[in-house]
């Protein structure tokens, strides 16, 4: 099948105003040309658009190739699942599976042969990864190259064991949103539990706290089984009982994820171990949620980002709002079935935003009051939002506006509030 680089727009990505701060040359797996200059990888950009996303400054852009840069780009010929197609060369695999018919999605159609589940965009999930050339890679930064063998086909994926990048393997002192406040530090002196960050997420939150992990795929990728020994070293090197992942979005590989669990479990056979997942919860699925538990999860802290769709895209930078309505109305729907399903099984704490910024008082006491009237006893915590990432102009609320926040919830009839302010955790 040949694909005419007319039928097809390409893009590539250019530098409008850019600050020199270099993350994106050196924390982005830019086209896989190992052998180029750096200068003539960026002229060999496949417009996959992790640069852009990354950019803290906004500087990097997409903009379409003009005629004359498209007259230049040859056909290259690879094949998909056996069968072949000439595409453009300057193409990612990914954008070659939708020419040969696979559906792209930031969603997950769980179950669906035929959609490739494309979340982050950035190369650090690899929900997205196929074999090419024999070894699993995420489609989604992968340029396309002549003789390309490219294998989709899910039956052929699951033979392969799940990849991620993770990293940052390390004692954390403060927890998460899913740690009980009963054993949260009152100084941030020892670790009370081990962490490690998934790369990759969904969201393009313009505040995101961690965004040189959820945007950064230069490291190698890890399967379950070498992240769930890391992370136990790490839990014997602490003395701790909790070993916890966050991220990026740890959800968003849901085989890496599972089985990863799996071998903690394995590897943690002493009865104290508790096994925490940190997640945005925006494609968490009640079968995932069933699933994730069934493979060992004892505690979880899901986000709700805003009960308006406005605030969500406001402080999620989701654009598209069909797709901003679909994880909004996960998150929300994930934490019910968690309060309904599982509160007397597992550990549940809920995560809030707060800036006045992004979210008013009002919209936050509402959400208290649909939480309360779920299940008045969950814990709520508040997390102070600070200037980060590509939202630097907004302030950090200070220590009485916390308190505030925390009044608020509590006259919405949520019993169990803790806020982190700028000198700590102020529990209930
Ligand atoms: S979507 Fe490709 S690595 Fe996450």
């Amino acid at each position: 099948m040949l694909v005419q680089n007319g039928l097809m727009k390409l893009f590539k990505a250019v530098a409008r105003e850019c600050v020199g701060c270099d993350f994106c040359k050196l924390f982005i797996k830019c086209g896989f040309l190992e052998t180029l200059t750096e200068r003539e990888k960026r002229e060999y950009c496949v417009g996959c658009g992790a640069c852009v996303a990354a950019c803290p400054y906004e500087a990097r852009q997409l903009i379409e190739l003009s005629e004359d840069e498209l007259r230049g780009v040859r056909e290259v010929t690879v094949r998909i699942d056996g069968e072949k197609y000439s595409v453009p060369e300057r193409i990612t695999v990914l954008r070659a599976l939708e020419v040969a018919g696979y559906k792209i999605s930031k969603f997950p159609e769980w179950g669906d042969e035929r959609t490739i589940f494309a979340p982050c965009g950035t190369g650090g999930c690899f929900s997205c990864a196929v074999i090419i050339d024999g070894k699993l890679q995420p489609s989604c930064i992968t340029p396309v190259r002549d003789g390309m063998e490219i294998t989709a086909e899910r039956s052929e994926i699951e033979k392969e064991l799940p990849l991620r990048i993770v990293s940052s393997f390390q004692g954390h002192a403060a927890g998460g949103v899913g740690t009980p406040y009963q054993i949260k530090p009152k100084s941030f002196l020892r670790a009370i539990e081990v962490a490690c960050f998934a790369h990759g997420c969904v969201l393009r939150c313009p505040t995101c706290q961690n965004w040189t992990v959820v945007y950064s795929s230069v490291d190698e990728p890890l399967t379950p089984s070498q992240a769930a020994k890391l992370l136990t070293y790490e839990r014997r090197r602490y003395r701790v009982d909790r070993l916890a992942i966050s991220g990026g979005e740890s959800t968003l590989n849901r085989r890496w994820l599972v089985s990863f669990l799996k071998e903690l479990k394995k590897l943690n056979k002493d009865g104290k171990a508790r096994l925490h997942v940190d997640t945005n919860a925006v494609i968490l699925t009640e079968d995932y949620i069933d699933e994730l538990c069934e493979a060992g999860m004892t505690d979880i802290g899901p986000d709700v980002k805003g009960l308006s769709l406005e605030t969500f895209m406001r402080i999620t930078g989701i654009e598209d709002e069909e797709l901003a309505k679909r994880l909004k109305d996960t998150e929300w729907r994930a934490v019910k079935y968690l309060l309904d399903e599982y509160f007397d099984k597992i550990f549940v704490g809920v995560g809030i935003p707060y800036n006045p910024a992004l979210i008013s008082l009002e919209e936050v006491y509402k959400m208290g009051e649909r939480l309360a009237s779920w299940e008045p006893s969950v814990q709520v915590c508040v997390l102070d939002y600070r200037p980060e990432f590509r939202r630097r102009d907004i302030r950090k609320p200070n220590y009485e506006e916390m308190l505030k926040v925390k009044r608020i919830l509590e006259e919405s009839g949520l019993e169990c509030v803790i806020c982190q302010t700028e000198f700590g955790f102020v529990g209930p």
